[in-house]
Parts: structure tokens; C-alpha cells; sequence
């Protein structure tokens, strides 16, 4: 299965990726954290993206693009990938299209910014494994530590206030116009389907909203196949 997960900064993305690809056996793919990884071990990639990801902006689509069909090509992705916060521009979409990189569903998450700026400057993040909690809505068992490693957790650099606020208004102008883009496409091309998912709520009853519709796509994929 091939997934794109699609909704703004701080929709929950990352949260139901984590669900979404132990259920469907497929890798997850987060540019962002892909980025932060390179900013954190100092390679040439990181010292050049470090700047605009704090100050809330997008890095350039070559350097994504490059970094995502370099990444999709792994034998590892054999069985299917969820992309979580690529493609983030046109330009980005249409490369995955120039690619011939077939996809099965685009599932958005929709969340409305009020609520996005609280969840966001209540996140805290255990940087080795991802693995992310909020103050309010999912703590962690010990305030500060990882559940899993009792590690110290961390908050990213661009979760201020300030950086949300850029960060949305990017996802309005330049990622917000692929909700449409992908909707066209999904009306033309049988294979793809499109999905939106109310991101507000309990996280495992929005989690289980997306298994309904994988599940069912899952069936139709196998029936397909079968034919
Ligand atoms: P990236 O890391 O992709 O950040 P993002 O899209 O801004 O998304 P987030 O990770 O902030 O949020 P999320 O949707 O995953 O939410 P989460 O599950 O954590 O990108 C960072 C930067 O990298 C970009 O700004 C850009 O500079 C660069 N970049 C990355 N990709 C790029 C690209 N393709 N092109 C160019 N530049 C790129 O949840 C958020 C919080 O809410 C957590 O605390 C969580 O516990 C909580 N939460 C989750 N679900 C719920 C719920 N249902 N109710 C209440 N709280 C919830």
C-alpha cells in the first residue's frame, strides 16, 4: 500500500503514521524527520536546512524531492511507504507523478488552526525513536521522560508560537492547494482514492476511522489483484 498522509502542521500526522504503518507492515517516510536527523548528526544536508526549518519555512523542493525517490527506492519499501508531510508543494506532487510513483490513497487529516497552535506548543518529542506526547492530551506516564526508554523528552525547535504561526500560513499557501489537486486526481484515476478525516477528538477513535477506510481499500486492492 501507498499512502500519502496529508493535513497541517501539528493535524496528527505523525501520530497516526506510527498506527497506520505497524497495521498495513509498510515504512513510514517523514521528511521532517528525515530533516531533523541530518540537522542533528551535522552533515552537509543538515547545516544547509537547519535555518529555514526554524524559521518555519519549506526547504527547497530539489532537495526534497532528491531525499524522497532516493528514500522510496530502498528495498524496504517493497511492500508500500506512508509519505508523512511530502509532497508539501505542486511541484513536489507533480515529481511523484513525473516519478511514475503510483499511489493507492491520499487520507487528510483536518484540524483547524486554533486547536493546532495548542497542540503544537503542548508537544514534547523523544528525539531517538519520534515517538511524541502532549502535556494535556497524551501525556507521558513521568512528566519529561520517554514511556518506553525513561529518557529526557525534548521540544523541537520550531514548535514556538511564532513558527507555528509561519508554518501554517506555508501550509495554507503552498500544501493546502494539493487537498484539491489530489481530489481532481483521485476522480480520474481509478486506483487512487482520496479520504478526509476529522483530526479533532480521541486520537485511537480518529485512528480507527483511518483503519476503516484502509481496511476497505485493502479489500478492493486483493479483490482487484485477484481478478
Ligand atoms: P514536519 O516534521 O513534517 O512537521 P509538520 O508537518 O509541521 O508536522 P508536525 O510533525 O509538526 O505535526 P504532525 O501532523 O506530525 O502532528 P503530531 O502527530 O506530532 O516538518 C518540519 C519542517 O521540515 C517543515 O516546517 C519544513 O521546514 C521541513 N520539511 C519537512 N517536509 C518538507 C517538505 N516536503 N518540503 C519542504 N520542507 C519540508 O501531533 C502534534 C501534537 O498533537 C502532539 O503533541 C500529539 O501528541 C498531539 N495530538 C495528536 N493527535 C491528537 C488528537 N487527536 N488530539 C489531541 N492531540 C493530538
Amino acid at each position: 500500500m501507498r499512502l500519502i498522509l496529508l493535513g497541517a502542521p501539528g493535524a496528527g500526522k505523525g501520530t497516526q503514521a506510527k498506527f497506520i504503518c505497524e497495521r498495513y507492515n509498510i515504512v513510514p517516510i517523514a521528511t521532517g524527520d528525515m530533516l531533523r536527523a541530518a540537522v542533528a548528526s551535522g552533515t552537509e544536508l543538515g547545516q544547509q536546512v537547519k535555518a529555514v526549518m526554524d524559521a518555519g519555512a519549506l526547504v527547497s523542493d530539489d532537495i526534497i524531492i532528491q531525499l524522497v525517490k532516493q528514500r522510496i527506492t530502498q528495498p524496504d519499501c517493497a511492500n508500500g511507504f506512508l509519505l508523512d508531510g511530502f509532497p508539501r508543494t505542486l511541484v513536489q506532487a507533480q515529481a511523484l507523478e513525473a516519478a511514475d510513483i503510483a499511489l493507492d490513497a491520499v487520507v487528510e487529516i483536518n484540524v483547524d488552526d486554533a486547536q493546532i497552535i495548542h497542540r503544537i506548543s503542548g508537544r514534547w518529542v523523544h528525539s531517538a525513536s519520534g515517538r511524541t506526547y502532549h502535556v494535556d492530551y497524551h501525556p507521558p506516564r513521568r512528566p519529561g521522560l520517554d514511556d518506553e526508554t525513561g529518557e529526557a523528552l525534548t521540544q523541537r525547535d520550531d514548535d514556538q508560537e511564532a513558527t507555528v504561526a509561519k508554518r501554517l500560513q506555508v501550509y495554507h499557501q503552498q500544501t493546502a492547494p494539493l487537498i484539491e489537486f489530489y481530489q481532481a486526481k483521485a476522480q480520474t484515476c481509478s486506483r487512487l482514492q482520496y479520504h478526509q478525516v476529522c483530526g479533532v477528538g480521541d486520537v485511537m477513535q480518529i485512528r480507527d476511522a483511518i483503519f476503516a477506510i484502509l481496511d476497505q481499500l485493502t479489500t478492493e486492492k486483493n479483490a482487484r489483484e485477484k481478478q
